[in-house]
This record gives structure tokens, C-alpha cells and sequence, in this order.
């Protein structure tokens, strides 16, 4: 396909540098939340005909201000956790438990009661649990997640698919499955698969569209087709953007083979991955055995994401958004790990100096909801910023 060049970001626009620069001000390490952006992803997906729902994963970024958002334009939640189920109604009171999803992973049984008793839609992945809890699980409407057997992701840590995934009943497993949720009055209403994030490939949702109807038809009870998230964002120059129309055209023609379903998705990253930034600022500039290393009062402890997966996210000065980026730096964190690194060569302005504050792009997905304290250092402060403020 065609490659787009990216868009640019919204932080080069002139109001929104000099309002990250003063939020800069009141501390760092910080991250800062572009609600229009968030938005106007969010109204992207509403835009996908062949989409019935829309889930949003907030393991991605859980921060009120963009739940709030995301409810108004329409959105449920997905949660993975009791603690994520109540921090949403905790947040969002009036919103109705039909519009949240619960997807754990070997939770603890307590939890999927608490979800049931709540009356938000809970997902089931093994037959283990209703052998064992069937009271807890009797007579309930429930979803079902399938190992299609094969993963897909940014990266193998990432990956939520096949024999080595704990994700996911197998396929194998289905009519037994069905026996036992049939003995203890279980309908499975809806049938749910996620095989990895940041999946570029495009052919994938169809796919498991197809997959998950067949499934689906097996079991005859269900309603929904909940196809996971995974969609990408691009995250360097060198990735090529999301083609949104093409997945959009691509669904609407595998609904069409399977009309009776409706689909559902369930996206974290591609709704505020590029909304957020994280704010930092320049400790020391120091040069070693020819290598020019520029160190951040932010590290693996404030973004974990390119110490645990390799991953790329990009760097510019703030203070000198308009100084040549002449000279190759390796941008590290304050965190005694040698993993400690956002970027082993990235281009960067030879005038950078100690206090400067930089800015780590697209850091709005995955950033501080796996944030730590490691090292003894604070969790990164939030903040969000939108239009005519
Ligand atoms: N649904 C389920 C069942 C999931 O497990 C996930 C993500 C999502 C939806 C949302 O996936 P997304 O659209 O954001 O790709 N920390 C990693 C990503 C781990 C994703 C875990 N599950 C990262 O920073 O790349």
C-alpha cells in the first residue's frame, strides 16, 4: 500500500509547546494528555460501520480525564482487573455496567463474582473455572475467549496467541467447554480473541472474524464477535501509518459473509498512544568513549516500554524544538539498569544542555499505567490539556 507521511504531532503546534513548557515548570518527570486527540481517534473508530461496539482497554491509560472523554464519545471500557472495574465506577457512577467488559487473566475467583454481581460482561477463558465454581458462574450469560491457536504482536512479548500464550480456551477444548457451561445453565453470548498489540498486519481481524464465526456457529448462542484490539500506531517515521479505510473496508467485507454477528472491538493503544507525551528534563550531557549520552530525570522507572520491548518512541528537545538536530546522543534515564535507555542513537540538538526539557512522544498508551517506583523515584506526575484552555 501507499505510505502517508505521518501527521504531525500535535506538541509542535506553537500554544500547546509553550503550555507543555510551563506545565514543565511545575516538575518533571510528567506526562501530558491531549484530549483532542483522544477524540478524534475515538470519533475515527465510531466512523467504522462495520463495527457494533467499541470497547476501550484502559489497562492503556486509565487517567479519568480520558475516560471521561472516551464514555462521552460513545466508548465502553474493557477491564482486566476488579481494581480496574471499580476504579471506572468509581469514576463514571451514572454509566451503565451493560458498557464495561471484564477480560481477566487467572484472576482470582473472587474477582469474576464481584464483576457478575456488579452486572458487567464477563468473559470466561477456560473450562477449569466452571468445573470448579460452577455456583459462581450458574445460569449467567458470558463471553468466551479462543486461543486461535496463532499470535501476532510488536514484539513476542506481546504476543497472546498459541500453545505458549496462557490466554484462551483451546480450541480443542470447545465441546467440552460447552458441556460443562450447558450442566450449569451458561450461555455464551459472545466469543472473544486478542492475539497481540501492535499488530501490522492488516489481513489479521478478518481473519479471526472468519475464525471466530465458525466458532460461533458451533456454539449457536452467540451474538457477539469480539475481535480483541491490537490496532497499531505509528510510532517512527519508518512505520507505516495505521490504514484505518483499509481495516474499515476489510471488516465491512467479512461482516457482510457473516450478518448475523455483531462485532466488537476493543482498542487501548490506538486511542491515546499519540494523545500523551512524557515530559522530562535533561540531567547531565556527558560524552564517554566517543558515544555522547544525554541523561533524563525520567527512566525505565516513569516508561518502561523501550527497556522491556525494544521499544522506539521519539525524542525532541522542547527547549530547542527549532536547533538543528546535528549530532547522534543516546538518551538514558536515571535508573541503575543498564536497560535504562530510550534510544541507543537518536538525533538530537548539540546544543542540548543540563535542564532542558525534553519530550518522549507517544507515550500516551502503556506509559505511566506501568509505571513504578523502582529506584525510589516518584511516579511520573499527569496532567491533561485540551482545546481552549
Ligand atoms: N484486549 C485484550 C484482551 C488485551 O489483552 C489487550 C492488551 C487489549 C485488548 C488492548 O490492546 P491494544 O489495542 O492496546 O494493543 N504493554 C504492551 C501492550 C500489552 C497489551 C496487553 N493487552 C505495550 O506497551 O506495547
Amino acid at each position: 500500500g501507499h505510505v502517508r507521511p505521518r501527521a504531525t504531532p500535535w506538541w509542535r503546534a506553537q500554544q500547546q509547546r509553550r503550555q507543555l513548557l510551563e506545565l514543565a515548570a511545575q516538575g518533571t518527570p510528567r506526562y501530558v494528555y491531549h484530549l483532542p486527540t483522544v477524540r478524534e481517534r475515538a470519533r475515527q473508530l465510531k466512523a467504522v460501520a462495520a463495527l457494533d461496539r467499541r470497547y476501550y482497554a484502559i489497562k492503556a491509560n486509565p487517567h479519568l480525564a480520558i475516560l471521561r472523554t472516551l464514555v462521552e464519545e460513545g466508548l465502553g471500557l474493557e477491564c482486566v482487573s476488579l481494581g480496574e472495574v471499580e476504579h471506572v465506577f468509581a469514576a463514571l457512577p451514572e454509566l451503565a455496567p451493560s458498557r464495561v467488559l471484564f477480560t481477566p487473566s487467572f484472576a482470582p475467583i473472587a474477582e469474576y463474582a464481584a464483576a457478575l454481581a456488579r452486572g458487567v460482561n464477563v468473559t470466561v477463558d477456560n473450562v477449569e473455572l466452571l468445573r470448579r465454581w460452577p455456583d459462581v458462574f450458574r445460569d449467567r450469560a458470558l463471553w468466551l475467549r479462543i486461543d486461535l491457536g496463532h499470535g501476532d504482536g510488536h514484539h513476542r512479548k506481546v504476543n497472546t496467541g498459541g500453545k505458549e500464550a496462557k490466554f484462551g480456551l483451546s480450541a480443542q477444548r470447545v465441546d467440552e467447554f460447552l458441556d460443562v457451561a450447558r450442566g450449569i445453565g451458561v450461555r455464551i453470548t459472545g466469543i472473544h480473541a486478542h492475539l497481540g498489540s501492535g499488530v501490522e498486519n492488516s489481513g489479521h481481524w478478518k481473519q479471526m472474524v472468519d475464525e471466530l464465526a465458525g466458532f460461533a456457529r458451533r456454539i449457536g448462542s452467540v451474538e457477539i464477535l469480539d475481535i480483541g484490539g491490537g490496532l497499531p500506531v505509528p510510532y517512527s517515521d519508518d512505520d507505516e501509518p495505521f490504514d484505518l479505510d483499509a481495516w474499515a473496508a476489510g471488516l465491512a467485507e467479512i461482516k457482510a459473509v457473516h450478518p448475523a454477528f455483531q462485532l466488537a472491538v476493543e482498542p487501548g493503544r490506538f486511542l491515546v498512544a499519540e494523545a500523551g507525551v512524557l515530559l522530562a528534563r535533561t540531567t547531565q550531557v556527558v560524552e564517554k568513549d566517543g558515544v555522547r549520552r544525554i541523561g533524563l530525570d525520567a527512566g525505565m522507572n516513569a516508561l518502561l516500554r523501550p527497556a522491556l520491548y525494544d521499544a522506539w518512541h521519539d525524542i525532541a528537545n522542547l527547549s530547542r524544538l527549532d536547533d538543528a538536530r546535528d549530532v547522534d546522543f543516546s538518551v538514558v534515564g536515571p535508573i541503575c539498569e543498564s536497560s535504562d535507555v530510550f534510544a541507543q542513537r537518536v538525533k538530537l540538538p548539540s546544543t542540548t544542555v543540563p535542564d532542558d526539557v525534553m519530550l518522549i512522544a507517544d507515550a500516551g498508551a502503556y506509559g505511566f499505567s506501568m509505571a513504578s517506583h523502582y529506584n525510589h523515584r516518584a511516579l511520573p506526575r499527569e496532567d491533561v490539556i485540551d482545546d481552549a484552555q
